[in-house]
């Protein structure tokens, strides 16, 4: 690898280069993310036809002691549905568990010993009833946290908030929240919610898989999906107005491509918080009027166009505009800082596509001419027939075809708009796999070549981001989840890789010799005062090679070294709850050898060498 190493000559790598797709998939969020543990907090998850399904509630007590639906009493116009409970118990007394519902969250809720969560919930009830709100074991065998509350007969005409405090003196990560009175009488109730009160920056975000998205150090955050934005009919698209607000307040949604129902705590406002906590900049997909199955004709596009301004305002308003006191409001006067919006996802083939999209451009642009707009046409081969900033690109093959695509930005026209290479990910056969080492490999050849080709490529987000071990509905994914615990897959330490590359310097590099299975970048940066040159390099072949690195251009000796490797026993190899860290990064502190440096890497595998300038 010969690599010119002065600056002089080298190109600027776009500060926004690597980022992250936070998608509404696989429970990322609901069930994630988003700390709630309460699943169906609002019981609308049922439907509004009543009497509707309660589910995942569950009854504690049988027939003779209570019963339990749904009505269309709750205080919140815009989720009507509340639960009612008759409790039934004969002369001789409830059982001294009491009856009432519990709610097993999320495949379970982790409740840990010394720390507190907030349990809030609205009540009415025809007699003062006096209601235990604990957290147990699964079971309900073992109470982990109790506290009472009373519901007052003379507040049976007026919903009440309560809200109590609870701290564990136990640990169980498949617990369960439950509501439960030895009292008979009728008692409703709505938004019942358990929040851990040890969130990021208590933003409400968990704090570990937060964690894991810091230490990318993403530059940007693409959200809130994928299909989850188109939905498969529009209704059931993510309606982004009917996510802000205060939380009892929301109807929550049932994302009819992943299908699941989420209660929109996570939503947009919550996004933008999540995206200036991380430090990233924050992309909005919006709706383009497009789902799976429906349509609107760009003759009737413009309710969505408004929809997507009114968003823009919601999040860059001041706090005296129509949207942007509602995020006053909700605790953020100060505008977020949105400088990126995408028109649709994966929707470029659809007939009124083009259409709407310069409806969705025109509009933005003239409102806020900043804003960098992102068209779903891929302009990869040929040039865009519509104005743009970026387009988006997508991928997912499996790990071979992924590294044979490391050039295929090689020849695409210096001039137009930049690729956003959005969603990226080695997937299929005949290396179906749930993150294993082989897709991270070909992810990290073709990451190599958006590196090297950065002048034409802005941004990068590997996808799916999350997946909750429960519901794995798309494999792979970079970071896997139960309610405890969590690990990177090889795909999530290859993006690791890359956390100097945004705003670095890319300097020239030519590899000599005609190996087809070995790919390289180098890159100059910063970091903490010093300057460094980062040589990565990824071995797709079962041999080992070793790479002779010839600089030029240097004004002094570079005098240490640090050696990132990445690789297994198994190119087969995948992480697991068990063995959370098989193929994690392993560094070394090397001393420098003298003359030429020669980078031996291992049979498949993917390594990186710091030099200190
Ligand atoms: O990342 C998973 C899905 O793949 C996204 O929702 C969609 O954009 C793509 O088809």
């Amino acid at each position: 690898l010969q690599v010119d190493a002065s600056n002089a000559t080298g190109r600027p790598i776009p500060e926004t280069l690597f980022g992250i797709f936070f998608e509404e998939i696989n429970h990322a969020g609901a069930g994630g993310l988003w700390a709630e543990l309460v699943s169906n907090r609002g019981f609308e998850a049922g439907g509004q036809i009543i009497p509707s399904s309660i589910w995942p509630w569950s009854i504690i007590g049988d027939e003779s002691t209570i019963s339990v639906v749904t009505d269309r009493s709750s205080c919140f116009e815009r989720n009507k549905i509340a639960l009612r409970m008759e409790v039934l118990c004969n002369s001789s007394g409830c059982p001294s568990e009491g009856v009432g519902v519990y709610n097993p969250g999320y495949w379970g809720m982790n409740i840990e010993e010394g720390k507190k969560y907030k349990v809030t919930l609205y009540v009415r009830s025809t007699g003062d009833i006096d209601v235990s709100v604990s957290l147990t074991s699964s079971n309900g065998s073992l109470t982990l946290a109790s506290e009472q509350i009373i519901a007052l007969a003379s507040e049976v005409s007026k919903w009440t908030k309560k809200e109590v405090l609870l701290e564990a003196n136990g640990t169980d990560d498949g617990a369960r929240l439950q509501l439960t009175t030895t009292k008979n009488g009728s008692i409703w109730l709505d938004q019942v919610s358990a929040m851990p009160v040890d969130t990021y920056k208590g933003h409400g975000f968990r704090n570990d898989l937060f964690q894991m998205m810091v230490d990318l150090k993403p530059r940007f955050i693409r959200f809130p999906g994928g299909c989850y934005v188109e939905g498969a009919w529009l209704s059931n698209a993510f309606h982004w107005k009917e996510t802000v607000g205060a939380w009892e307040e929301r109807p929550g949604h049932f994302g009819d491509v992943w299908n699941y129902w989420t209660d929109d705590g996570l939503g947009h406002f919550e996004f933008f918080q999540l995206a200036e906590d991380l430090g990233a900049a924050p992309i909005w997909v919006f709706n383009s009027g497009n789902s799976h199955n429906n349509q609107v004709e760009t003759a009737s596009i413009m309710p969505f166009v408004q929809e997507a301004l009114d968003g823009i305002e919601f999040a860059r308003g001041d706090a005296n505009s129509t949207w942007g006191s509602v995020r006053a409001a909700m605790g953020h006067p100060k505008p977020f800082g949105l400088k990126y919006v995408a028109v649709g996802n994966e929707d470029c083939g659809k007939k009124y596509y083009k259409g709407n999209y310069l409806e969705f451009y025109n509009a933005i642009k003239k409102a806020y001419p900043d804003i960098k707009i992102i068209s779903n046409c891929d302009g990869s081969s040929q040039p865009l027939d519509h104005p743009a900033d970026y387009y988006d690109f997508h991928v997912y093959t499996p790990a071979k075809a992924l590294f044979s695509m490391s050039h295929m930005f090689d020849n695409t026209s210096r001039d137009g708009p930049k690729a956003f290479v959005s969603e990226y990910a080695a997937r299929g056969k005949p290396d179906a796999n749930k993150g294993n080492l082989l897709a991270a490999l070909g992810e990290a050849g073709f990451l190599l070549g958006l590196e090297k080709n950065s002048d034409v490529v802005g941004m990068v987000s590997y996808a799916p981001l999350f997946l909750n071990t429960n519901d794995r509905r798309w494999l792979p994914d970079a970071i896997v989840f139960n309610s405890s615990h969590l690990y990177g897959t090889p795909s999530y330490w290859v993006q690791q890789f890359f956390t100097e590359s945004s705003g670095a310097t890319l300097l020239s590099s030519t590899m000599e010799g005609n190996s087809s299975y070995v790919e390289a970048s180098a890159i100059s940066f910063q970091s903490n005062g010093s300057d460094y040159i980062q040589i990565k390099a990824v071995n797709f072949a079962n041999v080992t090679v070793e790479l002779k690195v010839k600089m030029t251009g240097l004004d002094s000796k570079v005098s240490a070294k640090k050696k990132k490797v990445l690789t297994s026993a198994s190119v087969m190899d995948e992480n697991s709850f068990s063995n959370p860290e098989m193929i994690a990064p392993q560094e070394t502190i090397l001393v420098m050898p003298e003359g030429n440096l020669t980078f031996v890497l291992a049979p498949y595998s993917f390594a990186s060498l710091d030099l200190l300038k």
